[in-house]
């Protein structure tokens, strides 16, 4: 379904038999909202977003390429998150799907302007997939057009905003006892020590080479996110607590408490690829029910 959102941009709906949705803005190619069968939603989308370009949607997932964060000469995260994508009105066929899913594919390739910043010609096809059981899913390809040769190299994340109840409440599983770069402390490399992750204060950790799945625990509201990805093998944890919020325009200043960022992620590693090569990145969300002992 293509309707209008904020400021009048194209957006696009996709809704599950069962109840569930999500919705896609073609500014920035971002999902800016994933809603359970019971209508409640699942991402945080900040109330003071700003739906303008150049500034990128607050919430949802924002695509980070072809640069994450400062790790190079691009703009922080890169340029595709403040980008007009366009629709694929007849998407190939992905092996993955099956019956009673339904996708969209944005595309975005470089302007003219781009290429300045960034030499290179690509494309760029992110699926977006509303599975059975309303989970999502989101697969990029990325490919090197370049004509003269060259290869490139990108570094990429999926920067997920998941709503939580209550941040202090909040657990995260898969990351304990590996090593990451505390973004905190000019990218300094620490081992996690100890038990699942907790919050108390700001945090902005780049994990390395984590398990393919990765579970966000929210006690308050009983529900557990599933992340799985593949061939993203890092992972950032943000938030930014009360002072970097104050700090931000587009941010409540209270809104830290109820979203948490978990990124799937290639960092570390960034990816080559060579002319004609295709590079496939994916992350698939759940979110289930936790029983109250969950994880204890
Ligand atoms: C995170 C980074 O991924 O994104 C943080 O690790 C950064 O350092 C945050 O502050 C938000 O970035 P931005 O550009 O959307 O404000």
């Amino acid at each position: 379904e293509f309707t209008k959102g904020v400021n009048g941009l194209d957006k696009v709906i996709l809704r599950d038999v069962r109840g569930s949705s999500a919705e896609v803005y073609l500014y920035g190619g971002q999902v800016t909202s994933w809603k359970n069968e019971h209508g409640e939603e699942l991402l945080f989308l900040s109330s003071k977003a700003i739906f303008k370009s150049p500034k990128a949607i607050r919430g949802g997932i924002p695509i980070c390429f072809p640069q994450f964060a400062t790790h190079g000469s691009l703009e922080q995260h890169g340029f595709a998150r403040n980008r007009f994508w366009s629709v694929d009105p007849d998407p190939p066929p992905f092996p993955t799907n099956s019956f009673n899913t339904t996708y969209i594919d944005l595309i975005l390739k470089p302007s003219e302007e781009d290429q300045k910043i960034w030499p290179h010609s690509f494309e760029f096809r992110l699926r977006v997939t509303l599975g059975r059981g309303g989970d999502l899913m989101l697969t990029s390809r990325i490919r090197n057009t370049n004509t003269d040769g060259k290869p490139f190299s990108f570094t990429f994340a999926y920067h997920t905003y998941f709503s939580v109840s209550d941040i202090s409440e909040v657990r995260v599983e898969g990351l304990e006892t590996l090593d990451y770069l505390d973004n905190l402390q000019n990218k300094e490399r620490f081992t996690e020590q100890g038990d699942a992750i907790t919050f108390e204060s700001e945090v902005d950790k780049t994990y390395l080479s984590t398990p393919s799945k990765i579970a966000i625990l929210d006690h308050e509201r009983k529900r557990t996110f599933v992340l799985r990805k593949d061939r993203l093998p890092d992972a950032v944890v943000w938030n930014p607590w009360d002072k970097k919020a104050k700090a931000m325009a587009d941010f409540g200043d209270d809104e830290y408490k109820h979203m948490l960022c978990v990124e799937a992620a290639a960092i570390e590693k960034s990816i080559t690829l060579k002319p004609g090569e295709e590079w496939r990145g994916r992350q698939e969300l759940s979110a289930v029910p936790s029983s109250y002992c969950s994880g204890q």
